[in-house]
């Protein structure tokens, strides 16, 4: 979708919000497949509710991509546009236990700067890539440890409300990757209450991690980490193992060699063909076990 009306534009550029004309989200995901659209970048997140009134206000369908590592977006020209907000760097504050975190801001970078200042909790979470907006969102977690267990309090845009609000960790439900945040709602900011932990300690932690996973996932290929979520006590990876499908491919996509549960992106990939692999995989896991597998991977249909 692309943005003509001068009035929209003057009134982007009052907010701080700079607008990138035909944005090409192929290269804004981990998995390298997504058509083209226009972007606004919102430097100030103060001004979302302002931003978000006026994009109703002009009729403009828009959605927000965070890091952009768990989602399958259509191919083509996009009838909506994208939201984002930049990335901050590092976007963490330290104040004794408590790290303010940005949502924007890296998932690794700031397990990392947390660390150097003796706070852990979150090593296993090292290797995930991502932004802490989309961690919190579908409350990331490996080896044992989701970030939802941490949250203090987020700030967040309310979009039934039009406005930003606070809302205490307690108050929100963290399950196996999903949350009782509305589909709308906008995260901001995060106050984590992490644990206090010598960053020598933390920092071998975080090097079993990333040896069980490099082990084990294919790191080096695009994709967005795993697909579906385990059904409960059961692993999809294995299933989808078990069934000899890895390196079973839809044209330029793939079920990763290394991990059934990953689907790579190995030669320029459309996001039919990797719907198509992705309604195979689950028929075949539904045929063979009898368990419907549900996505973990977030798909944006035209
Ligand atoms: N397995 C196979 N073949 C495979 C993959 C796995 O037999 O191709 C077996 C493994 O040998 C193991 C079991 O399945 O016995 C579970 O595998 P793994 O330890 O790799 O864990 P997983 O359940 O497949 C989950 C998360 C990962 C996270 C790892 C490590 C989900 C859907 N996946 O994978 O998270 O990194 O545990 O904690 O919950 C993600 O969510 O995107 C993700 C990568």
């Amino acid at each position: 979708m692309r943005l003509s009306d001068n009035v929209l534009f003057g009134r982007l550029k009052d907010l701080g919000v700079e607008v990138r004309s035909g944005v090409d989200l192929k290269e804004k995901t981990s998995l390298g497949i997504g058509g083209t659209t226009d972007q606004l970048l919102i430097r100030r997140y103060e001004a979302l509710p302002d931003v978000m009134r006026l994009l109703a206000e002009h009729n403009v369908p828009h959605r927000f991509l965070g890091g952009g590592t768990n989602v399958l977006i259509d191919d083509g020209e996009l009838p909506w546009i994208i939201l984002h907000l930049p990335t901050a760097h590092p976007g963490v504050q330290i104040d004794g236990n408590i790290a303010t975190v940005d949502a924007s801001a890296d998932l690794g970078g700031t397990v990392t700067f947390c660390a150097k200042n003796d706070l852990g909790g979150m090593d296993g979470l090292i290797g995930v890539p991502g932004s802490i907006g989309g961690a919190l969102r579908m409350n990331a977690g490996a080896y044992g440890m989701q970030i939802g267990s941490y949250v203090r309090e987020i700030e967040l845009y309310r979009a039934a409300k039009q406005e930003i609000e606070i809302i205490r960790g307690a108050d929100i439900r963290f399950d196996y990757r999903h949350t009782s945040f509305a589909p709308d709602d906008v995260m901001l900011r995060v106050k984590l209450d992490l644990p206090s932990k010598p960053f020598k300690e933390i920092l071998a932690g975080i090097k079993v991690c990333n040896e069980k996973r490099r082990a084990s996932q294919p790191l080096n290929q695009k994709s967005a980490g795993c697909i579906f979520k385990n059904p409960p006590g059961g692993s999809a990876g294995r299933m989808i193992d078990e069934l000899g499908l890895k390196g079973h491919r839809v044209g330029g996509a793939m079920v990763s060699d290394r991990h059934a549960n990953f689907f790579v992106n190995v030669a320029d990939s459309s996001c039919a063909d990797m719907l198509k692999l992705i309604d195979y995989v689950r028929a075949r896991v539904r045929d063979s076990y009898g368990i419907e597998l549900e996505n973990e991977v977030i798909v944006w249909r035209n």
